[in-house]
Protein backbone atom coordinates (compact mmCIF):
# COMPACT_ATOMS: atom_id res chain seq x y z
CA UNK A 1 0.00 0.00 0.00
CA UNK A 2 1.27 3.44 -0.91
CA UNK A 3 0.87 6.13 1.70
CA UNK A 4 1.84 9.75 1.28
CA UNK A 5 2.78 11.82 4.28
CA UNK A 6 2.18 15.55 4.46
CA UNK A 7 2.17 18.37 6.94
CA UNK A 8 3.79 21.67 7.76
CA UNK A 9 7.54 22.20 7.97
CA UNK A 10 9.08 20.72 11.14
CA UNK A 11 5.85 19.22 12.38
CA UNK A 12 7.54 15.83 12.43
CA UNK A 13 6.86 14.03 9.13
CA UNK A 14 10.36 12.59 8.83
CA UNK A 15 10.34 11.58 12.49
CA UNK A 16 7.10 9.68 12.00
CA UNK A 17 8.53 7.96 8.93
CA UNK A 18 11.81 7.10 10.72
CA UNK A 19 9.88 5.73 13.67
CA UNK A 20 7.60 3.62 11.51
CA UNK A 21 10.62 2.05 9.85
CA UNK A 22 12.59 1.54 13.05
CA UNK A 23 9.68 0.23 15.12
CA UNK A 24 8.63 -2.29 12.48
CA UNK A 25 12.17 -3.57 12.00
CA UNK A 26 12.17 -2.39 8.39
CA UNK A 27 15.55 -0.67 8.49
CA UNK A 28 18.59 -2.23 6.95
CA UNK A 29 20.63 -4.23 9.49
CA UNK A 30 22.69 -1.99 11.78
CA UNK A 31 21.42 1.27 10.28
CA UNK A 32 19.90 2.56 13.52
CA UNK A 33 23.08 1.86 15.51
CA UNK A 34 25.21 3.39 12.77
CA UNK A 35 23.26 6.64 12.77
CA UNK A 36 23.20 6.77 16.58
CA UNK A 37 26.96 6.27 16.70
CA UNK A 38 27.46 8.92 14.04
CA UNK A 39 25.43 11.39 16.11
CA UNK A 40 27.35 10.53 19.27
CA UNK A 41 30.70 11.05 17.50
CA UNK A 42 29.58 14.45 16.32
CA UNK A 43 27.96 15.28 19.68
CA UNK A 44 24.58 15.78 18.09
CA UNK A 45 21.39 14.55 19.65
CA UNK A 46 20.03 11.57 17.71
CA UNK A 47 16.98 12.24 15.53
CA UNK A 48 14.80 9.67 13.83
CA UNK A 49 14.61 12.01 10.87
CA UNK A 50 18.34 11.42 10.27
CA UNK A 51 17.54 7.85 9.35
CA UNK A 52 15.86 9.11 6.22
CA UNK A 53 18.79 11.30 5.31
CA UNK A 54 21.13 8.37 5.84
CA UNK A 55 18.99 6.19 3.61
CA UNK A 56 18.75 8.89 0.98
CA UNK A 57 22.53 9.31 0.91
CA UNK A 58 22.79 5.61 0.38
CA UNK A 59 20.23 5.71 -2.36
CA UNK A 60 21.93 8.65 -4.03
CA UNK A 61 25.10 6.56 -4.29
CA UNK A 62 23.36 3.37 -5.12
CA UNK A 63 20.86 2.20 -7.60
CA UNK A 64 17.62 2.43 -5.69
CA UNK A 65 14.60 4.12 -7.25
CA UNK A 66 13.62 7.68 -6.43
CA UNK A 67 14.68 9.04 -3.09
CA UNK A 68 11.26 10.26 -2.00
CA UNK A 69 10.09 6.75 -1.14
CA UNK A 70 10.86 4.49 1.79
CA UNK A 71 9.49 1.12 2.80
CA UNK A 72 8.21 -0.53 5.94
CA UNK A 73 6.28 -3.67 6.64
CA UNK A 74 3.87 -4.93 9.20
CA UNK A 75 2.73 -8.49 9.81
CA UNK A 76 -0.15 -7.72 7.43
CA UNK A 77 1.58 -6.18 4.39
CA UNK A 78 4.27 -3.97 2.86
CA UNK A 79 4.04 -0.22 2.69
CA UNK A 80 5.63 2.44 0.59
CA UNK A 81 5.78 5.82 2.28
CA UNK A 82 6.08 8.85 0.09
CA UNK A 83 7.54 11.83 1.91
CA UNK A 84 5.70 14.87 0.59
CA UNK A 85 8.46 17.51 0.78
CA UNK A 86 9.65 15.94 -2.44
CA UNK A 87 6.17 16.59 -3.70
CA UNK A 88 7.11 17.43 -7.26
CA UNK A 89 8.29 13.83 -7.34
CA UNK A 90 5.10 12.84 -5.66
CA UNK A 91 3.10 14.66 -8.30
CA UNK A 92 4.95 13.01 -11.11
CA UNK A 93 4.41 9.60 -9.57
CA UNK A 94 0.80 10.29 -8.95
CA UNK A 95 0.06 11.37 -12.46
CA UNK A 96 2.22 8.83 -14.21
CA UNK A 97 0.79 6.15 -11.95
CA UNK A 98 4.26 5.04 -10.80
CA UNK A 99 3.19 5.25 -7.18
CA UNK A 100 -0.41 6.07 -6.80
CA UNK A 101 -1.02 6.98 -3.18
CA UNK A 102 -3.95 5.14 -1.70
CA UNK A 103 -3.95 6.93 1.63
CA UNK A 104 -2.41 9.92 3.33
CA UNK A 105 -1.17 10.82 6.78
CA UNK A 106 -1.22 14.48 7.73
CA UNK A 107 1.09 15.41 10.59
CA UNK A 108 0.34 18.46 12.71
CA UNK A 109 2.33 19.86 15.62
CA UNK A 110 0.23 19.88 18.82
CA UNK A 111 1.91 23.04 20.10
CA UNK A 112 1.85 25.02 16.86
CA UNK A 113 -1.53 23.84 15.63
CA UNK A 114 -2.69 24.01 12.02
CA UNK A 115 -0.34 25.88 9.70
CA UNK A 116 -0.48 26.67 5.98
CA UNK A 117 0.78 23.31 4.76
CA UNK A 118 -1.46 21.43 7.15
CA UNK A 119 -4.37 22.66 5.09
CA UNK A 120 -2.65 22.95 1.74
CA UNK A 121 -1.52 19.33 1.70
CA UNK A 122 -4.98 18.26 2.78
CA UNK A 123 -6.43 20.21 -0.10
CA UNK A 124 -4.00 18.80 -2.67
CA UNK A 125 -4.58 15.27 -1.56
CA UNK A 126 -8.34 15.52 -1.61
CA UNK A 127 -8.18 17.17 -5.02
CA UNK A 128 -6.06 14.34 -6.35
CA UNK A 129 -8.65 11.91 -5.17
CA UNK A 130 -6.91 10.44 -2.12
CA UNK A 131 -9.96 9.74 -0.05
CA UNK A 132 -8.43 7.86 2.87
CA UNK A 133 -6.81 10.34 5.15
CA UNK A 134 -5.71 10.30 8.78
CA UNK A 135 -4.40 13.08 11.00
CA UNK A 136 -1.53 12.59 13.44
CA UNK A 137 -1.38 15.24 16.16
CA UNK A 138 2.33 15.05 16.93
CA UNK A 139 4.58 16.34 19.72
CA UNK A 140 1.92 15.70 22.34
CA UNK A 141 4.74 15.92 24.92
CA UNK A 142 4.96 19.66 24.21
CA UNK A 143 1.38 20.17 25.41
CA UNK A 144 1.74 17.90 28.43
CA UNK A 145 -0.24 15.11 26.70
CA UNK A 146 -3.29 17.25 27.29
CA UNK A 147 -6.54 15.88 25.99
CA UNK A 148 -8.19 19.29 25.50
CA UNK A 149 -5.29 20.56 23.42
CA UNK A 150 -5.62 17.46 21.26
CA UNK A 151 -9.39 17.82 20.92
CA UNK A 152 -9.10 21.44 19.82
CA UNK A 153 -6.71 20.60 17.00
CA UNK A 154 -8.64 17.48 16.04
CA UNK A 155 -11.86 19.48 15.77
CA UNK A 156 -10.23 22.24 13.76
CA UNK A 157 -8.68 19.78 11.30
CA UNK A 158 -11.89 17.79 10.98
CA UNK A 159 -13.78 21.00 10.18
CA UNK A 160 -11.29 22.00 7.54
CA UNK A 161 -11.28 18.58 5.86
CA UNK A 162 -15.07 18.58 6.10
CA UNK A 163 -15.20 21.65 3.86
CA UNK A 164 -13.30 19.57 1.29
CA UNK A 165 -15.79 16.77 1.68
CA UNK A 166 -13.25 14.53 3.39
CA UNK A 167 -13.81 12.75 6.66
CA UNK A 168 -10.56 11.58 8.30
CA UNK A 169 -10.42 7.88 9.13
CA UNK A 170 -8.96 8.76 12.51
CA UNK A 171 -7.15 11.49 14.42
CA UNK A 172 -4.33 10.04 16.52
CA UNK A 173 -2.40 11.84 19.27
CA UNK A 174 1.26 10.81 18.93
CA UNK A 175 4.70 11.57 20.23
CA UNK A 176 6.80 10.51 17.27
CA UNK A 177 10.10 11.30 18.94
CA UNK A 178 9.43 8.75 21.69
CA UNK A 179 7.33 6.43 19.58
CA UNK A 180 4.13 7.08 21.53
CA UNK A 181 1.08 5.71 19.68
CA UNK A 182 3.17 4.97 16.60
CA UNK A 183 3.81 1.25 17.03
CA UNK A 184 3.35 1.16 20.81
CA UNK A 185 0.49 2.55 22.80
CA UNK A 186 1.51 5.66 24.72
CA UNK A 187 1.42 5.32 28.50
CA UNK A 188 1.17 9.09 28.79
CA UNK A 189 -2.20 9.26 27.05
CA UNK A 190 -4.44 6.73 28.73
CA UNK A 191 -7.43 8.84 27.73
CA UNK A 192 -6.93 7.85 24.09
CA UNK A 193 -8.55 4.56 23.19
CA UNK A 194 -8.31 4.70 19.40
CA UNK A 195 -5.80 2.83 17.22
CA UNK A 196 -2.04 3.41 17.09
CA UNK A 197 -0.69 4.59 13.74
CA UNK A 198 0.35 1.06 12.80
CA UNK A 199 -3.00 -0.41 13.76
CA UNK A 200 -4.64 2.34 11.80
CA UNK A 201 -2.74 1.87 8.52
CA UNK A 202 -3.38 -1.85 8.67
CA UNK A 203 -7.12 -1.10 8.69
CA UNK A 204 -6.95 0.93 5.47
CA UNK A 205 -8.65 -1.25 2.90
CA UNK A 206 -6.79 -1.81 -0.33
CA UNK A 207 -8.73 0.02 -3.00
CA UNK A 208 -9.64 -2.49 -5.67
CA UNK A 209 -8.48 -1.32 -9.09
CA UNK A 210 -11.41 0.37 -10.85
CA UNK A 211 -12.31 -2.57 -13.09
CA UNK A 212 -16.00 -1.72 -13.13
CA UNK A 213 -15.46 1.68 -14.73
CA UNK A 214 -15.17 2.43 -18.44
CA UNK A 215 -12.06 0.99 -20.07
CA UNK A 216 -9.14 3.39 -20.48
CA UNK A 217 -5.65 2.51 -21.58
CA UNK A 218 -3.29 5.34 -22.49
CA UNK A 219 -1.13 4.00 -25.30
CA UNK A 220 2.45 3.81 -24.15
CA UNK A 221 3.97 2.37 -27.26
CA UNK A 222 3.24 0.33 -30.36
CA UNK A 223 5.59 -2.58 -30.95
CA UNK A 224 6.05 -4.26 -34.28
CA UNK A 225 6.52 -7.96 -34.70
CA UNK A 226 9.92 -8.42 -36.19
CA UNK A 227 9.53 -11.95 -37.50
CA UNK A 228 9.16 -12.59 -41.22
CA UNK A 229 7.45 -9.58 -42.78
CA UNK A 230 4.64 -9.68 -40.24
CA UNK A 231 2.69 -6.43 -40.19
CA UNK A 232 0.93 -7.02 -36.89
CA UNK A 233 1.82 -4.90 -33.93
CA UNK A 234 1.17 -4.81 -30.22
CA UNK A 235 -0.46 -1.77 -28.68
CA UNK A 236 0.97 -1.55 -25.17
CA UNK A 237 0.10 0.40 -22.06
CA UNK A 238 -1.21 0.23 -18.53
CA UNK A 239 -4.94 -0.11 -18.08
CA UNK A 240 -6.12 2.78 -15.89
CA UNK A 241 -9.67 1.58 -15.50
CA UNK A 242 -12.11 -1.00 -16.78
CA UNK A 243 -11.60 -4.24 -18.66
CA UNK A 244 -11.23 -5.30 -22.30
CA UNK A 245 -11.25 -8.75 -23.89
CA UNK A 246 -10.60 -10.21 -27.34
CA UNK A 247 -13.44 -9.49 -29.77
CA UNK A 248 -14.33 -6.15 -28.23
CA UNK A 249 -14.33 -3.07 -30.41
CA UNK A 250 -11.89 -0.38 -29.32
CA UNK A 251 -11.92 3.30 -30.21
CA UNK A 252 -8.69 5.26 -29.89
CA UNK A 253 -9.01 8.91 -28.96
CA UNK A 254 -8.38 11.66 -29.96
CA UNK A 255 -8.14 10.16 -33.45
CA UNK A 256 -11.39 8.16 -33.28
CA UNK A 257 -9.81 5.17 -35.04
CA UNK A 258 -11.47 1.82 -34.45
CA UNK A 259 -10.44 -1.78 -34.41
CA UNK A 260 -11.16 -4.98 -32.48
CA UNK A 261 -8.98 -6.68 -29.91
CA UNK A 262 -7.61 -9.82 -31.50
CA UNK A 263 -5.39 -11.17 -28.74
CA UNK A 264 -4.05 -10.00 -25.42
CA UNK A 265 -0.35 -10.61 -25.20
CA UNK A 266 1.71 -11.53 -22.20
CA UNK A 267 5.21 -12.70 -21.47
CA UNK A 268 5.81 -16.30 -20.54
CA UNK A 269 2.26 -17.30 -19.85
CA UNK A 270 -0.95 -18.28 -21.53
CA UNK A 271 -2.59 -15.39 -23.37
CA UNK A 272 -4.97 -13.83 -20.82
CA UNK A 273 -8.67 -13.61 -21.62
CA UNK A 274 -8.94 -10.00 -20.49
CA UNK A 275 -6.88 -6.99 -19.46
CA UNK A 276 -8.07 -5.04 -16.44
CA UNK A 277 -7.35 -1.92 -14.43
CA UNK A 278 -3.89 -1.84 -12.93
CA UNK A 279 -2.36 -4.25 -15.45
CA UNK A 280 0.43 -3.44 -17.85
CA UNK A 281 -0.61 -5.17 -21.04
CA UNK A 282 -0.53 -5.21 -24.79
CA UNK A 283 -2.92 -6.37 -27.46
CA UNK A 284 -3.02 -7.06 -31.13
CA UNK A 285 -5.85 -5.75 -33.31
CA UNK A 286 -7.88 -7.46 -35.99
CA UNK A 287 -7.57 -4.55 -38.36
CA UNK A 288 -4.36 -2.55 -38.55
CA UNK A 289 -5.06 1.07 -37.70
CA UNK A 290 -2.29 3.55 -37.19
CA UNK A 291 -2.25 4.62 -33.54
CA UNK A 292 0.59 6.18 -31.66
CA UNK A 293 1.69 6.87 -28.12
CA UNK A 294 -0.56 9.43 -26.47
CA UNK A 295 -3.90 8.12 -27.65
CA UNK A 296 -6.28 6.57 -25.17
CA UNK A 297 -7.79 3.18 -25.99
CA UNK A 298 -11.44 2.93 -24.97
CA UNK A 299 -14.34 0.56 -25.66
CA UNK A 300 -16.97 1.50 -28.21
CA UNK A 301 -19.78 0.19 -25.98
CA UNK A 302 -18.86 2.41 -23.02
CA UNK A 303 -18.80 6.09 -22.08
CA UNK A 304 -16.47 7.84 -24.55
CA UNK A 305 -13.85 10.26 -23.22
CA UNK A 306 -13.96 13.95 -24.11
CA UNK A 307 -11.86 15.32 -26.93
CA UNK A 308 -11.01 18.97 -27.22
CA UNK A 309 -8.61 21.84 -26.87
CA UNK A 310 -10.23 23.77 -24.02
CA UNK A 311 -10.51 22.44 -20.52
CA UNK A 312 -11.85 23.83 -17.30
CA UNK A 313 -9.40 22.71 -14.65
CA UNK A 314 -8.38 22.98 -11.04
CA UNK A 315 -4.67 23.58 -10.95
CA UNK A 316 -2.18 23.81 -8.13
CA UNK A 317 1.12 25.39 -8.78
CA UNK A 318 4.46 24.54 -7.21
CA UNK A 319 6.76 26.30 -9.64
CA UNK A 320 9.19 28.93 -8.42
CA UNK A 321 7.90 31.27 -11.08
CA UNK A 322 4.18 31.95 -11.22
CA UNK A 323 1.99 30.49 -13.91
CA UNK A 324 1.06 33.40 -16.15
CA UNK A 325 -1.18 33.99 -19.15
CA UNK A 326 0.68 34.26 -22.44
CA UNK A 327 3.30 31.69 -21.54
CA UNK A 328 3.39 28.13 -22.83
CA UNK A 329 3.50 25.14 -20.56
CA UNK A 330 3.87 21.47 -21.28
CA UNK A 331 0.84 19.42 -20.34
CA UNK A 332 1.00 15.66 -19.74
CA UNK A 333 -2.10 13.61 -19.27
CA UNK A 334 -1.79 9.86 -19.41
CA UNK A 335 0.82 9.36 -22.12
CA UNK A 336 -0.19 12.49 -24.06
CA UNK A 337 2.02 15.49 -24.23
CA UNK A 338 1.01 18.83 -25.62
CA UNK A 339 1.37 22.49 -24.78
CA UNK A 340 -1.15 24.60 -22.93
CA UNK A 341 -1.66 28.19 -22.00
CA UNK A 342 -3.74 29.88 -19.42
CA UNK A 343 -6.72 31.27 -21.29
CA UNK A 344 -8.82 32.49 -18.37
CA UNK A 345 -8.14 32.59 -14.68
CA UNK A 346 -11.55 32.26 -13.04
CA UNK A 347 -10.55 32.14 -9.42
CA UNK A 348 -7.41 31.82 -7.35
CA UNK A 349 -7.84 30.16 -3.99
CA UNK A 350 -5.49 30.34 -1.07
CA UNK A 351 -5.30 26.63 -0.27
CA UNK A 352 -4.12 27.36 3.24
CA UNK A 353 -7.49 28.83 4.19
CA UNK A 354 -9.66 28.25 1.12
CA UNK A 355 -10.33 31.97 0.71
CA UNK A 356 -10.65 33.39 -2.78
CA UNK A 357 -7.92 35.85 -3.62
CA UNK A 358 -9.28 38.84 -5.47
CA UNK A 359 -7.72 40.47 -8.49
CA UNK A 360 -5.06 37.85 -9.12
CA UNK A 361 -3.67 37.69 -12.65
CA UNK A 362 -1.33 34.73 -12.17
CA UNK A 363 -1.06 31.51 -10.20
CA UNK A 364 1.72 31.89 -7.67
CA UNK A 365 3.63 29.09 -6.00
CA UNK A 366 1.34 27.09 -3.71
CA UNK A 367 -1.78 28.71 -5.14
CA UNK A 368 -4.71 26.67 -6.30
CA UNK A 369 -6.79 28.02 -9.16
CA UNK A 370 -9.85 27.38 -11.24
CA UNK A 371 -8.96 28.18 -14.81
CA UNK A 372 -9.54 27.47 -18.46
CA UNK A 373 -6.55 26.02 -20.29
CA UNK A 374 -6.16 26.14 -24.03
CA UNK A 375 -4.26 23.28 -25.62
CA UNK A 376 -2.25 23.36 -28.84
CA UNK A 377 -4.04 20.32 -30.23
CA UNK A 378 -7.03 18.19 -29.30
CA UNK A 379 -6.39 15.55 -26.67
CA UNK A 380 -8.57 12.91 -25.05
CA UNK A 381 -9.39 13.14 -21.34
CA UNK A 382 -12.14 12.52 -18.84
CA UNK A 383 -13.85 14.83 -16.40
CA UNK A 384 -12.78 14.13 -12.85
CA UNK A 385 -16.33 13.26 -11.86
CA UNK A 386 -16.47 10.60 -14.58
CA UNK A 387 -13.04 8.99 -14.23
CA UNK A 388 -10.33 10.24 -11.91
CA UNK A 389 -7.16 8.82 -13.43
CA UNK A 390 -7.63 10.07 -16.97
CA UNK A 391 -8.56 13.51 -15.63
CA UNK A 392 -5.23 14.12 -13.88
CA UNK A 393 -2.42 16.02 -15.53
CA UNK A 394 0.84 17.73 -14.74
CA UNK A 395 2.11 21.03 -16.07
CA UNK A 396 5.71 21.50 -17.09
CA UNK A 397 7.48 24.85 -17.12
CA UNK A 398 10.63 24.59 -19.20
CA UNK A 399 11.89 21.17 -18.17
CA UNK A 400 10.42 20.99 -14.69
CA UNK A 401 7.14 19.64 -13.51
CA UNK A 402 5.72 22.72 -11.84
CA UNK A 403 2.09 22.03 -11.25
CA UNK A 404 -0.69 19.57 -11.43
CA UNK A 405 -4.39 19.49 -11.81
CA UNK A 406 -7.58 17.76 -12.69
CA UNK A 407 -10.02 18.35 -15.50
CA UNK A 408 -13.33 19.60 -14.16
CA UNK A 409 -15.05 19.99 -17.50
CA UNK A 410 -14.64 20.11 -21.23
CA UNK A 411 -15.30 23.63 -22.45
CA UNK A 412 -16.97 24.63 -25.68
CA UNK A 413 -14.35 24.29 -28.30
CA UNK A 414 -14.47 26.64 -31.28
CA UNK A 415 -13.63 23.67 -33.47
CA UNK A 416 -15.97 21.17 -31.83
CA UNK A 417 -17.79 20.46 -35.11
CA UNK A 418 -14.48 19.91 -36.87
CA UNK A 419 -13.29 17.46 -34.18
CA UNK A 420 -16.57 15.63 -34.52
CA UNK A 421 -16.11 15.37 -38.28
CA UNK A 422 -12.53 14.14 -37.91
CA UNK A 423 -13.63 11.43 -35.48
CA UNK A 424 -16.22 10.18 -37.94
CA UNK A 425 -13.78 10.37 -40.84
CA UNK A 426 -11.14 8.39 -38.94
CA UNK A 427 -13.69 5.83 -37.79
CA UNK A 428 -14.82 5.28 -41.38
CA UNK A 429 -11.31 5.37 -42.80
CA UNK A 430 -10.52 2.46 -45.08
CA UNK A 431 -6.89 1.51 -44.50
CA UNK A 432 -4.75 0.15 -47.29
CA UNK A 433 -2.49 -2.89 -47.05
CA UNK A 434 0.59 -0.72 -47.08
CA UNK A 435 1.48 0.36 -43.55
CA UNK A 436 2.84 3.71 -42.53
CA UNK A 437 6.12 2.13 -41.58
CA UNK A 438 6.60 0.69 -45.05
CA UNK A 439 5.95 4.05 -46.67
CA UNK A 440 8.24 5.74 -44.16
CA UNK A 441 11.04 3.32 -44.86
CA UNK A 442 10.69 3.63 -48.63
CA UNK A 443 10.62 7.45 -48.59
CA UNK A 444 13.06 7.91 -45.72
CA UNK A 445 10.69 10.27 -43.97
CA UNK A 446 7.64 10.52 -41.81
CA UNK A 447 4.65 12.26 -43.38
CA UNK A 448 4.42 15.89 -42.32
CA UNK A 449 2.77 19.13 -43.14
CA UNK A 450 4.97 22.19 -43.45
CA UNK A 451 2.87 25.31 -43.13
CA UNK A 452 4.68 28.31 -44.53
CA UNK A 453 2.88 31.52 -43.72
CA UNK A 454 3.47 35.23 -43.16
CA UNK A 455 2.68 38.60 -44.66
CA UNK A 456 5.22 38.55 -47.46
CA UNK A 457 3.71 36.51 -50.28
CA UNK A 458 6.75 36.42 -52.53
CA UNK A 459 9.17 35.37 -49.77
CA UNK A 460 6.74 32.73 -48.52
CA UNK A 461 6.45 31.10 -51.89
CA UNK A 462 10.17 31.24 -52.57
CA UNK A 463 10.95 29.51 -49.29
CA UNK A 464 8.28 26.85 -49.77
CA UNK A 465 9.09 26.06 -53.40
CA UNK A 466 12.81 25.96 -52.85
CA UNK A 467 12.25 23.61 -49.93
CA UNK A 468 10.24 21.35 -52.21
CA UNK A 469 13.03 21.37 -54.79
CA UNK A 470 15.72 20.72 -52.21
CA UNK A 471 13.89 17.72 -50.74
CA UNK A 472 12.80 16.41 -54.12
CA UNK A 473 16.36 16.47 -55.39
CA UNK A 474 17.36 14.41 -52.37
CA UNK A 475 14.85 11.79 -53.47
CA UNK A 476 12.16 12.56 -50.91
CA UNK A 477 8.44 12.35 -51.56
CA UNK A 478 7.41 15.98 -51.28
CA UNK A 479 4.74 18.20 -52.78
CA UNK A 480 4.18 21.94 -52.79
CA UNK A 481 0.73 23.47 -52.86
CA UNK A 482 -0.44 27.03 -52.30
CA UNK A 483 -3.76 27.31 -50.49
CA UNK A 484 -5.08 28.81 -53.74
CA UNK A 485 -4.80 25.41 -55.39
CA UNK A 486 -7.45 24.22 -52.96
CA UNK A 487 -9.50 27.40 -52.84
CA UNK A 488 -10.31 27.46 -56.54
CA UNK A 489 -10.80 23.74 -56.94
CA UNK A 490 -11.93 21.72 -53.94
CA UNK A 491 -13.45 24.92 -52.53
CA UNK A 492 -15.15 26.09 -55.73
CA UNK A 493 -18.51 25.95 -53.95
CA UNK A 494 -17.37 28.38 -51.25
CA UNK A 495 -17.28 32.15 -51.28
CA UNK A 496 -14.18 34.22 -50.68
CA UNK A 497 -15.52 36.24 -47.77
CA UNK A 498 -13.85 36.40 -44.40
CA UNK A 499 -16.31 34.00 -42.81
CA UNK A 500 -15.47 31.38 -45.44
CA UNK A 501 -11.82 31.34 -44.42
CA UNK A 502 -12.26 28.76 -41.68
CA UNK A 503 -13.78 26.28 -44.11
CA UNK A 504 -11.03 26.95 -46.67
CA UNK A 505 -8.47 26.12 -44.02
CA UNK A 506 -10.32 23.03 -42.86
CA UNK A 507 -10.39 21.75 -46.43
CA UNK A 508 -6.72 22.50 -46.86
CA UNK A 509 -6.28 20.30 -43.78
CA UNK A 510 -8.38 17.53 -45.35
CA UNK A 511 -6.40 17.63 -48.57
CA UNK A 512 -3.22 17.54 -46.49
CA UNK A 513 -4.56 14.59 -44.54
CA UNK A 514 -4.85 12.56 -47.74
CA UNK A 515 -1.36 13.47 -48.85
CA UNK A 516 0.07 12.70 -45.44
CA UNK A 517 -1.66 9.34 -45.47
CA UNK A 518 0.11 8.72 -48.77
CA UNK A 519 3.37 9.30 -46.89
CA UNK A 520 4.22 12.69 -48.39
CA UNK A 521 5.66 15.84 -46.96
CA UNK A 522 3.26 18.57 -47.98
CA UNK A 523 4.63 22.10 -48.10
CA UNK A 524 1.70 24.51 -48.11
CA UNK A 525 1.64 28.28 -48.18
CA UNK A 526 -1.13 30.51 -46.83
CA UNK A 527 -1.20 34.13 -45.85
CA UNK A 528 -0.90 35.27 -42.23
CA UNK A 529 -2.35 32.33 -40.35
CA UNK A 530 -3.41 32.89 -36.76
CA UNK A 531 -2.89 30.31 -34.02
CA UNK A 532 -6.57 29.43 -34.15
CA UNK A 533 -6.27 28.55 -37.83
CA UNK A 534 -3.12 26.49 -37.38
CA UNK A 535 -4.93 24.66 -34.57
CA UNK A 536 -7.68 23.86 -37.04
CA UNK A 537 -5.17 22.37 -39.47
CA UNK A 538 -3.54 20.33 -36.69
CA UNK A 539 -6.93 19.05 -35.61
CA UNK A 540 -7.77 18.03 -39.16
CA UNK A 541 -4.57 16.10 -39.78
CA UNK A 542 -5.18 14.44 -36.40
CA UNK A 543 -1.85 14.07 -34.75
CA UNK A 544 0.42 14.00 -37.80
CA UNK A 545 3.55 16.12 -37.64
CA UNK A 546 3.08 19.78 -38.47
CA UNK A 547 5.93 22.25 -38.81
CA UNK A 548 4.99 25.92 -38.80
CA UNK A 549 7.21 28.53 -40.44
CA UNK A 550 6.65 32.26 -40.37
CA UNK A 551 8.17 34.23 -43.22
CA UNK A 552 8.55 38.01 -43.12
CA UNK A 553 10.32 40.54 -40.94
CA UNK A 554 7.46 41.07 -38.51
CA UNK A 555 5.23 38.39 -37.00
CA UNK A 556 1.78 39.91 -37.28
CA UNK A 557 -0.42 37.23 -35.66
CA UNK A 558 -0.41 35.17 -32.48
CA UNK A 559 0.81 32.09 -34.38
CA UNK A 560 3.21 29.75 -32.56
CA UNK A 561 5.92 28.81 -35.00
CA UNK A 562 8.83 26.41 -35.18
CA UNK A 563 10.86 28.79 -37.30
CA UNK A 564 10.83 32.50 -38.12
CA UNK A 565 12.54 33.48 -41.37
CA UNK A 566 13.15 37.11 -42.16
CA UNK A 567 12.39 38.10 -45.74
CA UNK A 568 16.04 38.26 -46.77
CA UNK A 569 16.83 34.91 -45.16
CA UNK A 570 13.80 33.29 -46.77
CA UNK A 571 15.28 34.03 -50.17
CA UNK A 572 18.84 33.09 -49.37
CA UNK A 573 18.64 30.06 -47.15
CA UNK A 574 14.98 29.46 -46.36
CA UNK A 575 15.01 25.92 -47.70
CA UNK A 576 18.06 24.77 -45.74
CA UNK A 577 16.77 26.36 -42.53
CA UNK A 578 13.42 24.61 -42.82
CA UNK A 579 15.15 21.36 -43.67
CA UNK A 580 17.21 21.66 -40.49
CA UNK A 581 14.01 22.02 -38.45
CA UNK A 582 12.49 18.99 -40.18
CA UNK A 583 15.58 17.03 -39.21
CA UNK A 584 15.32 18.21 -35.62
CA UNK A 585 11.69 17.17 -35.53
CA UNK A 586 12.68 13.69 -36.66
CA UNK A 587 10.67 13.93 -39.88
CA UNK A 588 13.60 13.26 -42.22
CA UNK A 589 14.87 9.81 -41.39
CA UNK A 590 18.25 9.56 -43.03
CA UNK A 591 20.39 11.95 -44.94
CA UNK A 592 20.26 11.53 -48.65
P1 LIG B 1 10.58 19.06 7.26
O1 LIG B 1 10.98 17.83 6.51
O2 LIG B 1 11.68 20.05 7.42
O3 LIG B 1 9.33 19.70 6.76
O4 LIG B 1 10.25 18.62 8.78
P2 LIG B 1 9.51 17.34 9.27
O5 LIG B 1 8.06 17.58 9.28
O6 LIG B 1 10.00 16.15 8.56
O7 LIG B 1 9.96 17.30 10.79
P3 LIG B 1 11.07 16.40 11.47
O8 LIG B 1 10.62 15.01 11.57
O9 LIG B 1 12.38 16.70 10.86
O10 LIG B 1 11.00 16.98 12.94
C1 LIG B 1 11.22 18.36 13.22
C2 LIG B 1 11.67 18.51 14.66
O11 LIG B 1 10.62 18.13 15.54
C3 LIG B 1 12.85 17.63 14.99
O12 LIG B 1 13.76 18.35 15.77
C4 LIG B 1 12.23 16.49 15.79
O13 LIG B 1 13.10 15.95 16.75
C5 LIG B 1 11.10 17.20 16.48
N1 LIG B 1 10.06 16.27 16.86
C6 LIG B 1 9.49 15.31 16.07
N2 LIG B 1 8.58 14.62 16.77
C7 LIG B 1 8.57 15.15 18.01
C8 LIG B 1 7.83 14.85 19.19
O14 LIG B 1 7.00 13.95 19.24
N3 LIG B 1 8.09 15.64 20.26
C9 LIG B 1 9.00 16.63 20.24
N4 LIG B 1 9.16 17.34 21.34
N5 LIG B 1 9.70 16.93 19.15
C10 LIG B 1 9.50 16.19 18.06
MG1 LIG C 1 11.26 15.95 6.79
Amino acid sequence: MNIVIGGHVDHGKSTVVGRLMADTGSLPEGKLEQVRAHCARNSRPFEYAFLLDALKDEQAQGITIDSARVFFKTALRDYILIDAPGHIEFLRNLVTGAARAEAALLVVDAAEGLQENSRRHGYMMSMLGIRRLAVLVNKMDLVGYDRDAFDRIATEYREFLGTLGVEPEAVVPVCARDGGNIAQRSREMPWYDGPTVLELVDTFPVEPPPTDQPFRMPVQDVYKFTSGGDDRRIVAGTVESGTASPGMELVFYPSGKRSRVKTIESFNREPPTSASAGEATGFTLTEQVYVARGEIATRSDELPPRVGTRIRASVFWLGRESMVPGREYGLRLGTTRTTAHLETLHRVIDASNLSAQEGKTCIARHDVAECTLRLARPIAFDRTEDLASTSRFVLVDGYEISGGGIVRDAMVDPHAAVHEGVLIRNAKWESSLITRERRASRYGQHPAMVLVTGADEAARKVAAKSLESLLFDEGRAVYYSGIGNVVYGVDADLGRAKEDRQEHIRRLGEVANLMLDAGLILVATASELAEEEAALVRATISGAACCVVWVGDAVTTDLRHDLHLRTEDAHERGATEIKRVLQELGILLRSR
